[in-house]
């Protein structure tokens, strides 16, 4: 079978800090901007997206691309508890409208990654409020964008800080990070409070991120919002070395089975695969020797994606979407190759009868890769940071081909 089931969503993702530029009520630009900062740059104007959604968006059209995957960014929306921004609510308005003029489902995410400064400063994540805060954002965002969107994703990978953690707990007991409570101080946030979502206590945080999820769902739907809602997941395809056996389930559990179990009855789980994790007696392991690597330090593994879609298929029951997959590499062949292995994993799954409804490929276009800055290259589309030009590579053309054909 090389065919795609009818109504398959092709698409490609971006979120608002990695593109748009200047997201600067945000927790992460402090962080950014830190002298001693453990970012390797600051974001800055990213590829002002937030000026160019309209000529990005036209350009997916013309590669064939059906959806595009992007997140709004809460601190625009909220700069402050007390305020609400009519004019950031109604800029993403009109970008949902370019999509759907363009005739691109639009996939919007509501949280992916960075938040306000001052919910960050007040306890983020690891603080309960942030259930009611999350929330109420969702109220307001949902009214005043709902009927435009198609599919909500409510917080990105939110098992991914769970990830970092349990990583580092390994060999030491969780602690705040010296160089993140300097920022705090350095801006005169109580450093015991401030608690960024890829940086604060994850056990802490992550019963009040399903919690969110699920509050944050009921918010949206309670607007009068048909598209349907989904979180979505940092899945991870443990492989046990020998003598890894029961790490790798405690891991498989702990990161991917209790996120997929809380998902139950939801609308769709967004699964984001990028490689596999080998795992040994004492956790997880680096790559083997002499194994292919991308940017990101990853195994070539484009087979984890299929792993991960059965995982969370079968402990979820729910659909599942591909909202994110794709590799770091200057080699834009490997790209083609990579995606094309992923998407052969994904036609098994479908042959098996698992419900997969669409493949969003990241990135959209090279972007802010969070600590690493620009250097690791995701992009479908290449990007002159400097005059904003975009030039799609063979890659993007490729995929393109795919989607409209719904077929590889
Ligand atoms: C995140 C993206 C990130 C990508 C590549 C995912 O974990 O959702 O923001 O850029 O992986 O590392």
């Amino acid at each position: 079978m090389t065919s795609f089931p009818k109504g398959f969503i092709w698409g490609t993702a971006t979120a608002a800090h990695q593109v748009e530029g200047g997201n600067t009520a945000s927790d992460f630009w402090p962080l950014e901007m830190a002298p001693n900062s453990i970012f390797a740059e600051p974001s800055g104007d990213a590829c002002d997206h937030y000026h160019l959604y309209d000529r990005d968006i036209a350009l997916l059209q013309q590669l064939g691309f059906g959806a595009y995957r992007f997140s709004i960014e809460w601190a625009r929306i909220q700069p402050e508890e007390k305020f609400f921004s009519q004019a950031a609510l109604d800029h993403y308005r009109r970008v949902l409208g370019t999509c759907l003029t363009h005739g691109i489902i639009p996939m919007v995410t509501f949280h992916h990654f960075t938040s306000p400064l001052w919910f960050t400063r007040d306890g983020g994540w690891e603080d309960k409020s942030a259930v009611d805060r999350f929330a109420r954002y969702c109220e307001r965002a949902g009214k005043a964008l709902g009927d435009l969107i198609a599919y909500v994703c409510t917080i990105n990978e939110a098992n991914l800080p769970l990830m970092f953690t349990r990583y580092t707990e390994l060999a030491r007991p969780w602690r705040r990070s010296r160089r993140i409570s300097e920022v705090a101080r350095s801006i005169g946030a109580d450093p015991e409070r401030f608690a960024p979502f890829l940086f604060g206590n994850a056990n802490l945080a992550a019963p009040n991120l399903i919690a969110a999820h699920k509050k944050g769902a009921v918010a949206i739907k309670a607007t009068g919002c048909t598209a349907p809602v989904g979180i979505t997941l940092a899945t991870q395809d443990f492989h046990a070395e020998p003598g890894g056996e029961a790490m790798a389930k405690q891991l498989d559990h702990h990161i991917n089975g209790q996120f997929f179990e809380a998902m139950r009855g939801d609308d769709f789980v967004g699964v984001q695969t990028y490689s596999r994790t080998r795992v040994g007696a004492r956790g997880p392991l680096p790559a083997a020797e002499g194994a292919e690597t991308t940017q990101m330090g990853y195994e070539f593994y484009p087979e984890g994606l299929e792993a991960t879609i059965r995982n969370a298929a079968k402990v979820s029951g729910c659909p599942i979407i591909v909202t994110e997959n794709g590799i770091g590499t200057e080699d834009d062949a490997r790209r083609i190759a990579y995606t094309e292995r992923a998407l052969k994993g994904v036609l098994r799954c479908i042959a098996d009868g698992i419900d997969v409804r669409g493949y969003i490929h990241w990135s959209m276009m090279d972007n802010y890769e969070w600590r690493e800055g620009y250097r690791p290259r995701f992009g479908l589309i290449e990007v002159d940071r400097t005059t904003q030009q975009r030039k799609p590579k063979p890659s993007a053309y490729w995929l393109g081909e795919v989607a409209k054909h719904n077929a590889l």
